[in-house]
């Protein structure tokens, strides 16, 4: 356990930095902090006991008006904040996408806020500008794109699908957007997004921002494994074009947020080309698999899209927040998105400043934190621990599939299981005790599961993704889930 010293009160009346060696004393404190509860954190429920306002009301409502000793705020920190975060790097955190951060990670993070540089231009940041094309190409050999794609680092997808779909709006033939809007604009047609009825939201949130609208995003059917339909998306690019309006872009996801279904890009590429629209894919959860060879072969087309995103904060144990867009002309988002004052022009020719690729000036240096994990792991320890993840997904669903009264509601290609209890009774009956079951999972502690609506019904997911699940977790996980659902069958009899 960490240990707090005593110490003298700061002086009131000093200015600059904390003193050296308290700070540093305070670093390892702090370092004792964090391997003490990455290799603790089982032991907290992954759900923290805490309701709405407990934590404000434990800390002062007014900043303190002297400053403090840091070993009394970093005692507070281990008894008000640490216990009552929703444990993201616990084992059983296995709703949502499942988020990890490294050791590896976590030292990037920490290099990185103690350099605090911004990235905006080559100038400002010429380490940490190169770092960030050299592990951007790096992870596009991992998911064996081809050379031409060139990337960078966004906090997250949404924000990479934004600047995606802006980029293709800014492709618009004879729009001018950039230069004259969208308003007051009689010559210019609604623009239209197409994305499955899967897609995740970030796509609407993009056309919300971009202007576009909701009502001007299709969202395109899908078949019976949740995949895109590629003939209705025909289908809808055909009555909007007939209905003067003028189809924009094609979002194509791999590793629906639902069910992790991929959309099929071969058939989807085919009319992208046909009709002359930007294909951005989304593949914000599984684009990490796919440093897999034996997972690339659900991706196949991908090659052929205009920009793809994928988040190594979510399922390549890089700590939140690191998201990567690839574009296949990186001229495109520079034409998009620079602009250049007067007070930003340097001399260097020939250097990325990345402040050209999309809406922010400053950047953090996230490619820090990726470059530790790469090399850390190397790309085989990587590719080991997401097969090890995928493999303890088939075995949670195969005990799924045993089970009389559960089924599984989806494929499971990657690491993410869509499964419900089917106990006898109505469906509106079996929605109920579905999120009941739920909820006595999640009030267990040792579990987080999430769920999502399928065909109307309510669905469990349980998504495994963490650097410190264990084999030996499947097996307990499922006797929790069977457990309730007994207890549960007991009380509704
Ligand atoms: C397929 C997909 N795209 C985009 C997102 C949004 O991710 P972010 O939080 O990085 O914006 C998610 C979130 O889980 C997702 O599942």
């Amino acid at each position: 356990m960490e240990s707090s010293s005593p110490q003298s009160r700061p002086d009131p009346t000093a200015i600059g930095d904390m003193p050296a060696a308290e700070f540093r004393r305070a670093m390892h404190r702090v370092a004792d902090m964090v391997a003490d509860y990455l290799e603790n954190v089982r032991d907290y429920p992954v759900l923290p006991k805490v309701a709405p306002g407990d934590v404000r009301s434990a800390l002062p409502a007014e900043p303190p008006a002297r400053a403090e000793p840091i070993d009394t705020i970093l005692d507070d920190y281990k008894r008000i904040i640490e216990p009552n975060v929703t444990h993201w790097n616990h084992p059983g955190f296995m709703a949502y996408f499942a988020v990890t951060g490294s050791g590896p990670g976590i030292l990037g993070e920490a290099l990185s806020a103690a350099l605090n540089l911004n990235a905006m231009l080559w100038r400002t940041a010429p380490a940490a500008t190169e770092l960030e094309e050299l592990v951007c190409d790096w992870l596009r050999q991992m998911i064996g794109l081809p050379p031409e794609f060139v990337g960078h680092i966004n906090d997250t997808a949404s924000v990479s699908s934004l600047v995606s779909l802006a980029a293709a709006r800014h492709h618009v033939r004879d729009s001018s957007i950039r230069q004259r809007g969208m308003a007051g604009r009689p010559d210019l047609p609604p623009l239209v997004i197409y994305a499955s009825e899967h897609a995740h939201s970030s796509i609407g949130k993009a056309a919300i921002t971009l202007g576009i609208g909701l009502d001007n995003v299709r969202h395109i059917p899908a078949d019976d494994a949740f995949r895109m339909r590629p003939d209705a998306l025909a289908e809808a690019i055909a009555q909007d074009r007939a209905a003067g309006r003028m189809p924009m872009a094609v979002v194509a996801t791999v590793g629906t947020t639902s069910t992790t279904s991929i959309d099929p890009l071969p058939a989807i590429v085919e009319i992208c080309r046909r009709e002359n629209l930007w294909l951005h894919v989304d593949a914000a959860y599984a684009g990490s698999a796919a440093i897999c060879p034996e997972y690339r072969a659900w991706m196949d087309g991908i090659e052929q899209a205009d920009s793809i995103v994928f988040n190594p904060h979510k399922w390549l144990c890089v700590p939140v927040d690191c998201s990567i867009l690839l574009v296949r002309d990186p001229k495109q988002l520079r034409d998009a998105f620079s602009l250049v004052p007067e007070y930003l022009r340097t001399s260097e020719t020939g250097v990325t400043n990345l402040m050209d690729y999309g809406v922010q000036l400053g950047r953090r240096f996230r490619a820090l934190k990726v470059w530790l994990v790469i090399r850390t792991f190397g790309v085989q320890g990587l590719q080991a621990r997401i097969r090890a993840h995928c493999a303890m997904a088939q075995e949670l669903a195969g005990h799924v599939k045993n089970a009389s009264d559960f089924e599984i509601s989806a494929p499971v290609p990657f690491s993410t299981v869509c499964f419900r209890a089917v106990p006898a009774g109505s469906p509106e009956d079996q929605d109920r005790f579905n999120e009941q079951l739920l909820a006595d999972i999640n009030a267990a502690g040792p579990v987080f599961l999430s769920h999502t609506r399928l065909r109307g019904r309510y669905v469990l997911r349980a998504c495994i993704g963490n650097l410190r699940a264990r084999p030996d977790d499947v097996p307990e996980t499922w006797n929790l889930i069977r457990r309730c659902a007994d207890r549960l069958l007991a009380r509704t009899d």
